[in-house]
């Protein structure tokens, strides 16, 4: 086998098992197949091989640059999301639709506005004691659900976001996120009204879903039971 048969096959092992790993992670490792064990060209954005610690600061700067997934290649702004550090509460939503995609920041458009009145509503906001953020932090095309490969090449970034923002209780809304970290196929309507506890390495973060706002604006009968939700946090949070 020459050197560049080893190389393909090397390529080819690499993507696969990026593949099943969630995908597009890696870029190219160039092997020196006189020592085999040698990996001459080491990834890649997304593993931290520095000894600094881990800021939010540090984690935005990543996204502002990753090319993990293809939804980077129809993005004009990367959302990493806002809000204060150490919130009581952690919104997490889809995904950045076309106004959050112009603007660089999360639940802006229609939907963004309903979901600040709702937090409203129980003494919640993104200024105060809140942090929004979104499973995955490039706008999908037209607006549609990101795909399982896409959330995985990205999950990497909130994962650490979790970890450093440790809120007191995280809101999941809509669908796409419930299920991608509740790791469910269940709809919202099965999983709302009630508490879990969500555990991420050492922490166990209290956490509930609802519908999401732009479900809401489209569906009136999703008012009563988002409230409902809305009024459960509010009295686990207390005053
Ligand atoms: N919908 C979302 O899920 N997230 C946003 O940031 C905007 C709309």
């Amino acid at each position: 086998m020459t050197t560049a048969d080893k190389q393909t096959v090397a390529d080819f092992l690499d993507t696969t098992r990026d593949f099943l790993g969630g995908g597009y992670k890696s870029e190219k490792i160039l092997y020196n197949f006189d020592k085999p064990v040698q990996v001459l060209k080491r990834p890649a954005l997304n593993v931290d091989n520095t000894q600094t610690a881990d800021s939010l600061e540090k984690i935005t700067e990543e996204i502002s640059v990753c090319r993990n997934c293809p939804l980077a290649n129809g993005r004009k702004n990367t959302v990493p999301g806002e809000g204060v550090k150490n919130p009581v509460v952690l919104v997490i939503g889809e995904g950045p639709g076309a106004d959050e995609d112009v603007q660089g920041r999360p639940f802006v458009g229609k939907a963004g506005q309903l979901l600040d009145k709702m937090l409203a509503a129980i003494d919640l906001s993104r200024t105060t004691n809140c942090f929004i953020a979104n499973v995955v932090k490039c706008r999908p095309p037209n607006n549609r659900d990101p795909f399982p490969e896409e959330r995985a090449a990205c999950s990497y970034f909130l994962h650490r976001q979790i970890l450093l923002l440790k809120p007191k209780f995280i809101l999941l809304v809509g669908n796409i996120a419930s299920q991608s970290i509740l790791k469910t196929t269940e709809p919202i309507g099965k999983i709302r009204g009630k508490f879990f506890d969500y555990q991420i390495d050492e922490l166990t973060i209290p956490l509930i879903v609802t519908y999401h706002p732009s479900g809401i604006l489209r569906r009136e009968e999703f008012k009563r039971p988002a409230w409902e939700d809305l009024k459960l946090l509010k009295s686990k949070i207390g005053n």
